[in-house]
C-alpha cells in the first residue's frame, strides 16, 4: 500500500525537511509532488536521490492525492486546506490556521494519538507550534506520573523558526558585523546577530505575544486543559534548534531521579544529564536529530513538588516536519487512510 503525497511549501525550511524525513523513514509513497508558489515554479528540490521539479499549488489537482503536508504559512493554509480536504485528501497542516478549531485534531503522536480520529470532520490535522511540540513530549510522561499543576517556561528559539528569511537575516547580519558593514533589519524587529529578542509573533492586549499564547492554548488542547502555563518566548541567534528552560509544579511528589528514569523510558525523549562540564545538550547538537533532549533535571525547593529542566529539540524536525510525517504514519498504522489509486 503506498500513497500519493503532496508537499506544499517544498522550497521552504520545513518543506525541504519534510522531503528528507519522508525519504529517511521510508514512508510508503507511490509519488511525491513538490508544490510552492509561482515564484518557485520549475526550480528543483531533492527527495532522497531523486530530484523533483517544483510545481505551483494553484495548478495542482488534489483529486488523486492522498496526503498533503502543508507548510506554506497560515494564509495559504486558510485558503487551501479546506478545499484540499473536500477533495478527499487528508491535509496535515504546519501553520496555526486550524490548531484551535474544535473540529481539527492537534496531534503529537507521543502525546495524544487517539485524538486523531476526529480528523474526518474536515480532513485536516494540525501540527503544533515548534516550541509546544518539544515541550509536550517532555511534559506528558511527567504529567502521567505526578500530575502537572503549573509550568513556567522561557524559550530560546532559533531563527529557522522564522523561515528561510530568518536564517538569511542572521547570516547576513553576522557577516556585516564582521566586515564592519551596515546591518539591515528586515525580518526581525531588532538586530538578531549577537543579540536576543524577547518578541515572537504579534503582541496581544494582555502584553503576552501570540507565540506565548500558542504554547498555553496548545498544551491545554493536547495534554490537559487544567494545566496552567506561562511562557516568555525569545528569539536567539542560533540557526537550528529551540531550547527551553522549564519549571514545573506537580500535584504529587516527584524527585529528579524519578523524573530522569521516567523520561529515559518515554517515547521521543532522550535524557543527557550529567552534572559536569558539557554534560547537557545544546541546540547545535540537536540539529538533524529526531529526539527531544532533556538535561539539567533538578528539584526546585521554592515550591511544593517542583522540578526544573532544560529541553532542546530540532525545531524543523520534531517541531514541524518529523511530527507531520509521524502523523501520516499514525494514519497508516491505524488504517485511517487508504490510497485512492490501487497499485497496478
Ligand atoms: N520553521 C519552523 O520551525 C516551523 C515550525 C512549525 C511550523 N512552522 C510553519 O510551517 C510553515 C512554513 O514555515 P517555513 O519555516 O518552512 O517557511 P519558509 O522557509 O519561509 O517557506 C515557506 C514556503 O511556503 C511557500 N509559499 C509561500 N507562499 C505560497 C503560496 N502562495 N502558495 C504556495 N506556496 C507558498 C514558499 O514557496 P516559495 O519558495 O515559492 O516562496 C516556501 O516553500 C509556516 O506556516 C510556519 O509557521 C514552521
Amino acid at each position: 500500500m503506498s500513497f500519493k503525497v503532496a508537499v506544499v511549501g517544498a522550497t521552504g525550511n520545513v518543506g525541504r525537511e519534510m522531503l528528507n524525513i519522508l525519504d529517511e523513514r521510508g514512508f510508503p509513497v507511490s509519488e511525491v509532488v513538490a508544490l510552492a508558489s509561482r515564484r518557485s515554479q520549475g526550480t528543483e528540490v531533492s527527495f532522497g536521490d531523486r530530484t523533483l521539479k517544483v510545481r505551483t499549488l494553484d495548478q495542482h489537482d488534489f483529486s488523486d492525492t492522498d496526503i498533503c503536508v502543508m507548510s506554506a504559512g497560515g494564509n495559504v493554509s486558510k485558503e487551501w486546506s479546506p478545499k484540499i480536504g473536500k477533495q478527499g485528501c487528508v491535509v496535515i497542516d504546519n501553520s496555526s490556521a486550524f490548531r484551535y478549531d474544535q473540529d481539527v485534531p492537534l496531534i503529537v503522536p507521543e502525546v495524544n494519538p487517539d485524538a486523531i480520529s476526529l480528523f474526518t470532520r474536515k480532513n485536516i490535522i494540525a501540527n503544533p507550534n515548534c516550541s509546544t511540540a518539544q515541550l509536550v513530549v517532555a511534559l506528558k510522561p511527567l504529567h502521567d506520573a505526578a500530575t502537572i499543576k503549573r509550568v513556567v517556561v522561557a524559550t530560546y528559539q532559533s531563527v529557522s523558526g522564522a523561515g528561510k528569511e530568518g536564517m538569511d537575516e542572521l547570516f547576513t547580519q553576522t557577516r556585516a558585523v564582521f566586515v564592519a558593514d551596515g546591518v539591515d533589519v528586515k525580518k526581525f524587529t531588532k538586530r538578531i546577530a549577537f543579540n536576543v529578542i524577547p518578541h515572537i509573533d504579534v503582541f496581544l492586549d494582555d502584553g503576552f505575544t501570540k507565540e506565548e499564547w500558542k504554547m498555553v492554548a496548545e498544551t491545554k488542547k493536547m495534554l490537559d486543559p487544567k494545566i496552567k502555563l506561562t511562557a516568555t518566548c525569545v528569539r536567539v541567534p542560533v540557526f537550528i534548534g529551540h531550547s527551553e528552560a522549564v519549571n514545573i509544579e506537580f500535584e504529587k511528589p516527584i524527585t529528579a531521579d524519578e523524573a530522569r528514569d521516567i523520561l529515559r523510558e518515554a517515547p521521543g525523549c532522550q535524557v543527557l544529564d550529567k552534572r559536569e562540564d558539557g554534560g547537557y545538550i545544546t541546540p547545535l547538537e540537536s540539529a538533524g536529530e529526531d529526539a527531544t533532549f532533556i538535561s539539567r533535571i533538578r528539584e526546585d525547593s521554592t515550591v511544593d513538588n517542583g522540578l526544573s529542566m532544560w529541553v532542546v529539540s530540532d525545531n524543523l524536525r520534531k517541531g514541524a516536519a518529523l511530527n507531520a510525517v509521524q502523523i501520516a504514519e499514525l494514519l497508516v498504522e491505524r488504517g485511517l487512510i487508504q490510497p485512492k489509486k490501487k497499485a497496478a
